[in-house]
């Protein structure tokens, strides 16, 4: 496999090329957040609080880390005005679903980005649900039973995560889900307040 040379935050570094720009940056030991990649899943690039800025050929952009493979020549900044400024606003979105009791180890990040966990949160009529729609239970799901057992539903702010009725009695014997989720709502018992039905959802119960 080819072997790439980059720099991040000015460090050179030599990675192979299969490796994604957060993965480059741990073997540097420089620290992106990330809220919906784990390293049991395939990259997802759902949250974007690991965006970085990369630079080559003189033009600059942002992207999501934990997915953005690495290419030769690129240059990395993992923290500036308008990163940190994306990862707060994220977080403050994050406290809207989760409620702020439930956002856990997000709290260190959002004092270490100045978020507000109450700013948006309190200007919402949303109920908190104890979940970040990071999508981390969704894939584990598939991934752990070769099916999809619960899914993503609706959408803006009536999306949330919901159980296929048909396949409830599959959701008693796995346990996968609950060691990736990073909020607590999906204890070793199953969520906790437990996901809705998406025929219930869909019909309005809920
Ligand atoms: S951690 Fe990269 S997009 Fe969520």
């Amino acid at each position: 496999m080819k072997t790439l040379t980059l720099k991040i935050d000015g460090k050179e570094i030599e990675a192979k090329e299969d490796m994604t720009i957060l993965e480059a940056a741990e073997k540097l030991g420089i620290q992106i957040p990330t809220l919906c990649h784990h390293k049991k899943l395939e990259p997802y690039g759902a949250c974007r609080i690991c965006s970085v800025e990369i630079e080559t050929r003189g033009k600059s952009r942002i992207v999501a880390a934990c997915c953005y493979p690495v290419k030769n020549n690129l240059n990395v900044t993992t923290r500036s005005t308008q990163i940190d400024k994306i990862r707060k606003t994220i977080l403050e979105l994050a406290a809207v679903t989760a409620g702020e009791d439930a956002m856990g180890e997000m709290r260190k990040l959002a004092s270490e980005y100045n978020a507000d966990l109450s700013h948006l949160r309190s200007k919402t009529p949303i109920e908190p649900t104890r979940c970040i729609l990071c999508g981390l239970c969704v894939r584990r799901c598939i991934e752990a039973t070769w099916d999809s057992v619960i899914g993503f539903i609706g959408r803006g702010t009536k999306r949330q995560i919901a159980l296929y009725p048909e396949k409830a009695s599959i959701c008693t014997i796995c346990d996968y889900c609950h060691d990736v989720c990073p909020t607590g709502k999906i204890t070793s018992t199953g969520p906790d307040p437990p996901f809705p039905q998406i025929d219930d959802v869909l019909a309005g119960r809920e």
